[in-house]
């Protein structure tokens, strides 16, 4: 799968929400346990920040590709973030700058050592952007997914829109990531040897380091606990079995019921 990153760059932008009657949620409020997931959305599409900060001191930032591409990935997550917290800000919600400044405090000590972790796995190893771009990869697949499934459960016309429009561009993140993740991982046996352990050992539901464990917790039961959910879920472990020397993990599904089973204490 070939990614033209010059087209990127030219569709990259801003997410289009003028035409969003955001004032339709004062008459239509979204129930409550969906208003949940939204303000985990809002703050994790706003933490890419971080993100970014840790991927650039990897050994990614040497390729103009990669921070191209993040470059833009970063804008157009900003107003991911921003176009929920119009829909939050609806509702009488906090949002923007005083939810993120309270997220950044939640994380201000994991977020001291992450570069340090990130800078010396790049160094121990080459291989680090190949788990890198796979991570993302799992990531972009796991959010498009779960704002397809939060328009299922709300089945509200205008929220529907919006994340409709979010789920188009991060449509072009997975491509993206994907491709960087299929290209590394070809023929190098020691890059997917590193990958599914990084994998196996590391990956967790985006956001889990930042947004405290009942949230985490809620947002998958919440989206991908009944059967659509699960659907969703087993086609998204189905992508990653196709990327080379990733096949039969099962790694959102394990992670999801070890998630489920916390909640009911029998873990
Ligand atoms: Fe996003
Ligand atoms: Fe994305």
């Amino acid at each position: 799968m070939n990614f033209d990153i010059d087209r990127y760059k030219q569709l990259a932008g801003r997410l289009n929400d003028g035409d969003i009657d955001y004032g339709h949620f004062h008459s239509h409020p979204i129930p409550e346990p969906a208003l949940r997931c939204l303000r985990y959305m809002h703050d994790i599409e706003h933490h890419t920040a971080c993100y970014l900060r840790d991927l650039l001191v990897t050994r990614a930032h040497r390729d103009p590709t990669l921070t191209t591409f993040l470059t833009c990935w970063a804008y157009e997550e900003l107003w991911h973030g921003e176009a929920i917290g119009q829909v939050l800000a609806a509702h009488g919600e906090s949002w923007g700058a005083a939810r993120v400044a309270a997220a950044r405090q939640r994380t201000a000590w994991s977020g001291r050592f992450a570069p340090w972790a990130m800078a010396l796995s790049s160094a121990a190893t080459r291989h680090v952007t190949a788990v890198h771009m796979t991570w993302g990869a799992i990531n972009e697949w796991t959010t498009q997914a779960g704002y397809g499934r939060l328009a299922q459960r709300c089945d509200d016309p205008v929220l529907t829109t919006l994340l409709r429009r979010i789920m188009k561009q991060e449509g072009r993140h997975i491509d993206f990531y994907a491709s960087q993740a299929h290209a590394r991982l070809e023929g190098s046996p020691a890059a997917q040897r590193m990958t599914r352990t990084a994998l196996r050992r590391l990956w967790a539901p985006v956001g889990s380091g930042v947004m405290p464990r009942p949230e985490v917790r809620h947002l998958v039961t919440h989206l991908f606990g009944d059967e659509a959910g699960r659907e969703a879920v087993a086609r998204i472990d189905r992508r990653i079995d196709m990327l080379p020397g990733l096949s039969g993990m099962e790694l959102v599904a394990n992670a999801n019921r070890r998630l489920a089973f916390a909640g009911t204490g029998t873990v």
